[in-house]
């Protein structure tokens, strides 16, 4: 069983081959870098147009990698939502228009689900299981009670974890996306010299909120600039406001505690999931789930509630076809899919 698996949700043109449950080939081009770090963030207009200059020769590399030929298919998976309109759109119809010519089935795929089989590259997990995804466009908790059952715990009601860390990041002065640098930076500074609030941390439920703890961050800035601005009006000499606020011997500790407070809320949420829904397995997914200090109490607790526990490969946590054909694989052999026609869905819902 042949699949050629698409994703194009956000800002990762990504296809991937997937042959009797095992992947052949995964070709991701990212757009981060060279087209939105100068705008500070996805833009999806920009986004779609560069969809539609790559995904032909990212499909077809993914083809030539597995040495595999588009008469070779059983199946085409694409992402379907949730996600950026236009960018799902490119992914769809190409999805549909190649599936079309080929006379074979196209098999519509949410994104977080997705997300939840990137655990299962070459691996069987045991069930109840609770996963907490984490990326550039999602915080969730999700219960897996089997293959195709979910239930959504609780999700973020304003920014997601990984914005959190790209939008402080920003006021730290890193290129976008910040989370990767913020982290490095974290490495330097002190968690505890920043007491930020942890956002929701007490709440009974599964919910998380981040927009607090960006504001929090911009006030402390405002704070060490102001000192600094109030300092030089009296010595009545123009200063680098940056350099007298002690903002640059700072920046690892104000890098340190950010990393710290949404971790710590990130980990004690899930630390009640599982208290609650008592799980055989928790596993961790999306982009964030790169952050260093995220692994270590992440595999920490499974630890202590002797828990096994599944980090997918860095290459399958951030967004990527593979993880799409594999839940499509799932799909396939528990003949748990439907061919009726389809249109992208950028609020899709996991069900
Ligand atoms: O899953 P992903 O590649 O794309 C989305 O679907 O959003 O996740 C990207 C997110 C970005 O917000 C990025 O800053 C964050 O993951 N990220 C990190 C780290 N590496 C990537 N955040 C914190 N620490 C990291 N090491
Ligand atoms: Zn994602």
């Amino acid at each position: 069983m042949k699949i050629l698996a698409i994703e194009s949700s956000c800002d990762e043109t990504a296809a991937a081959v997937i042959v009797n449950g095992k992947i052949k080939s995964s070709i991701i081009a990212s757009q981060a870098e060279k087209l939105h770090a100068k705008y500070g963030g996805v833009v999806p207009e920009v986004a779609a147009r560069s969809h539609i200059i790559a995904i032909i020769p990212t499909i077809n590399l993914a083809l030539k990698k597995a040495k595999t030929k588009l008469a070779d298919l059983d199946y085409i998976a694409v992402t379907q939502g949730p996600g950026l309109a236009t960018s799902l759109m490119v992914g769809v119809d190409t999805a549909k228009a190649l599936a079309a010519a080929l006379d074979i089935p196209v098999i519509p795929i949410n994104h977080l689900e997705g997300h939840i089989y990137a655990n299962f590259v070459g691996e069987i997990r045991n069930f109840p299981a609770i996963m907490l995804i984490v990326s550039g466009g999602h915080t969730l908790l999700v219960e897996i009670k089997n293959h195709g059952q979910y239930q959504i715990l609780g999700e973020t009601l304003d920014d997601a974890a990984g914005e959190a860390f790209d939008k402080t990041a920003k006021m730290l002065g890193l290129d976008y996306p910040g989370g990767p640098q913020l982290s490095k930076l974290a490495k330097r500074g002190n968690p505890k010299a920043f007491d930020f609030p942890r956002p929701m941390i007490n709440s009974n439920n599964f919910e998380f909120s981040f927009s607090g703890l960006k504001t929090a961050v911009l006030y402390k800035i405002q704070e060490l600039k102001s000192n600094a601005m109030l300092n030089s009006i009296q010595h009545l000499k123009k200063i680098d406001l940056e350099f007298n606020s002690g903002l640059r011997k700072q920046k690892a500790n104000l890098a340190a505690s950010v990393q710290q407070a949404i971790v710590d809320v990130l980990i004690a949420k899930l630390e009640k999931a599982i208290q609650r829904y008592k799980p055989r397995t928790v596993m961790l997914g999306g982009g964030v789930a790169a952050n260093e200090l995220l692994r270590k109490r992440f595999k920490l607790l499974s630890i202590n509630y002797q828990l096994s526990s599944s980090i997918p490969k860095l290459e399958y946590c951030t967004d990527n076809a593979a993880m799409i054909g594999l839940a499509a694989s799932y799909r396939i052999k528990h003949k748990k899919f439907s061919t009726k026609n389809f249109s992208a869905q950028p609020n899709l819902v996991l069900k």
